[in-house]
């Protein structure tokens, strides 16, 4: 075993292994990345007896990678422009396999249908190998090189991706390395004491440890068990964070770092080009701490961007923080994560609809929409997951308003227990000790279409309109075009009635896809709306990028701003989150020339007679400012 010394020895010993048989491209990009990734290992590894021999390896294994990796991805590589995802064509679609079409087969049968709709980025839900039942929706992988049987093979996998590529979608999959399945053979060979793996996980022989640890953790599924540790059938104890078959790796053994990698090195050579970094928040464990966001968390993640950056440079990855504003942003630089969700967008454009205020959304956008330059959002209304309220209480005080009181209104309004809400949601995992619960719904159902709310069609379109034109990748979960509702057979189905995030994971819905073009619908009516909407994003150079210039009215109804594209071009957003109609005044509007045109209605508009806003009703202006 070598631990690791100095940079220029460390780099003699990688580059001594690797420089026989790695090509040019290889070395320079070696040469560029190796010493940020050493500074990483040192402080993650310094202390280690194998750190220097896991780096080693680590690189190797890059080395290997690319030479392996097919010409067409190298071809993609060196074409790629590094800020490729802030264009305003982008737009993201997201579905389940096996929901939405069966398997893979049926996807690349849906990909004239994706091609229609303009997607250019396609996230596949999880559809490694799983355990047999219940497997979290696919987040408890089983192995990371093989496709699920029921939905293909990893060859398909493949093949898809090329085929997607042609088609100008980008394919993104999950990269679900905070924690394996227990039938993961790491977690077999662990659990066995296998001397090689008995270290890849946190296994205590009794409570002293979990005890401690669970002092400052956090509970995250306590519908399935409490704190942060599940027992073993030998009566040890191993951290499992999220459901007790998902068992968390232990990061702070290189071995992990370097066994991941190399999982990560075979996705990205299968034609993945995001990778969505799941759970990213969990990864590092420090006892006394919420083990949440540590510092070496962020290491771990430029670790492997830099591991990345050497054996597949044209590939991001998308981090899935669903934490505190501050530590989400804190993921994102061209160095570690070069996209994120953006979850305060998303939580904060449902709390405008259900309070009719804008102002926390609008003060989101002022103050905490900017992003370091080669980052963007991926900014959504609805997900696979739950909606977490997950803006900074001390951003709500300010407005006067207490974050906890707050966040048991919206858990009220939206699992419909608020009088006259619109809203037809279901709570997931309500914790009777903390009094904290999630939202789970459509957005269809959550905006009032279920209710048949008369501004239930008005609210859903609204929100995408936001998701839209506030920059960065916007991103549509499927289905939610032709308005899909919620599915409640999840509780007749005993392997998920327990998790009821599944009431807005339904299958395809035929019958809406099949009304798309029929105004005389739901569906036929917001397919038009928000189809309509795409093409208008894509064609305007202002929607690119992530910067947003502020801007203010007088009505706390009324959330603005504006989009700029160089030279000098604008385009104004104005939404209407309100019941009533609102007039914004000329002098409002009196720092723009008075010609404006309405991009989504395609009409001309004289800004000196001011703007009616609907209820829930918005509008993209070009404007001139003055
Ligand atoms: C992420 C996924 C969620 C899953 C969890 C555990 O948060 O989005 O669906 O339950 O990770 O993998």
């Amino acid at each position: 075993m070598t631990a690791l010394t100095t940079l220029d020895v460390d780099r003699a010993a990688a580059r001594a292994a690797v420089e026989a048989t790695a090509d040019e491209a290889f070395l320079a990009r070696f040469d560029d990345q190796f010493p940020r990734l050493h500074d990483l290992f040192t402080r993650l590894y310094g202390e280690r007896a194998d750190g220097q021999e896991q780096l080693s390896a680590t690189v190797a294994a890059a080395s290997a990678s690319w030479s392996t990796r097919p010409l067409d991805l190298k071809v993609r590589d060196a074409q790629r422009d590094p800020g490729w995802f802030q264009s305003e064509r982008m737009l993201g679609g997201v579905c389940y396999v096996d929901r939405y079409a069966g398997n893979l087969a049926g996807i690349r049968d849906q990909i004239p249908y994706f091609r229609e709709l303009g997607l250019t980025y396609l996230h596949l839900m999880p559809l490694f190998d799983t355990p047999e039942g219940d497997n979290d929706g696919g987040y408890a992988v089983s192995s990371y090189r093989r496709v699920s049987p029921s939905l293909g093979t990893m060859a398909q996998l493949t093949e898809l991706a090329a085929e997607l590529r042609l088609a100008g979608i980008s394919l993104v999959v999950d990269f679900i390395f905070n924690h394996t399945s227990s039938e993961h053979e790491w977690a077999r060979k662990a659990v066995c004491g296998d001397p090689e793996f008995a270290d890849f996980y946190l296994i205590f022989d009794d409570r002293e440890m979990p005890d401690a640890y669970e002092r400052t953790t956090r509970e995250i599924f306590p519908d399935d068990h409490r704190g942060s540790f599940v027992q073993l059938a030998d009566g040890r104890w191993i951290w499992s964070t999220f459901y007790h078959y998902q068992w968390d790796l232990n990061y702070a053994n290189p071995a992990v770092f370097r066994a991941m990698a190399g999982e990560m090195l075979f996705l990205a050579n299968q034609g993945v080009e995001v990778l969505r970094m799941d759970a990213v928040a969990f990864i590092w464990k420090r006892l006394g701490t919420a083990c949440e966001s540590l510092p070496e968390a962020h290491f771990l993640l430029q670790a492997f961007n830099a591991v990345l950056a050497m054996a597949a440079p044209g590939m991001a990855f998308k981090s899935e923080a669903i934490v505190h504003p501050d530590e989400v942003v804190s993921y994102l630089s061209p160095g570690e994560c070069e996209l994120s969700y953006n979850p305060l967008q998303m939580a904060l454009t449902w709390e405008a609809l259900a309070t009719r205020d804008g102002r926390l959304l609008q003060q989101a956008l002022d103050r905490r929409h900017a992003l370091p330059p080669g980052t963007a959002w991926v900014n959504y209304v609805r997900s696979h997951d739950d909606i977490g309220w997950t803006f900074a209480d001390e951003d709500a005080a300010e407005l006067g308003i207490d974050g906890y009181t707050h966040r048991q209104f919206l858990n009220r309004f939206y699992t419909g227990k608020h009088e006259g809400t619109f809203a037809r949601g279901v709570a997931f995992q309500e914790n009777p000790a903390t009094g904290d619960a999630r939202v789970a719904g459509t957005g269809a159902s959550l905006a009032g279409i279920e209710a048949m709310d008369a501004g239930g069609e008005d609210r859903f379109v609204l929100a995408h309109a936001l998701a839209l034109s506030t920059g960065g990748i916007p991103l549509l979960y499927l289905g939610d075009e032709v308005a899909q509702l919620n599915d409640y057979s999840y509780r007749d189905d005993p392997v998920r009635r327990g998790d009821s995030r599944w009431v807005h994971r339904g299958n395809r819905p035929r019958d809406r896809y099949a009304q798309r073009n029929d105004p005389a619908t739901p569906a036929g009516r917001v397919f038009r709306r928000l189809t309509k909407l795409i093409s208008v994003r894509q064609s305007t150079p202002e929607f690119a990028g992530n910067a947003l210039i502020p801007f203010h009215t007088p009505h706390a109804a009324v959330v603005g701003y504006q989009r700029e594209a160089v030279p000098a071009s604008r385009v104004l957003v104005l939404a209407n989150v309100g019941d009533v109609e609102v007039a914004i005044d000329p002098l409002t509007l009196s720092g723009f020339e008075r010609g404006a045109f309405d991009l989504v209605h395609d009409t001309e508009l004289d800004l000196d007679e001011g703007l009616h806003l609907p209820a829930h009703g918005f509008v993209w202006l070009r404007v001139t400012p003055l």
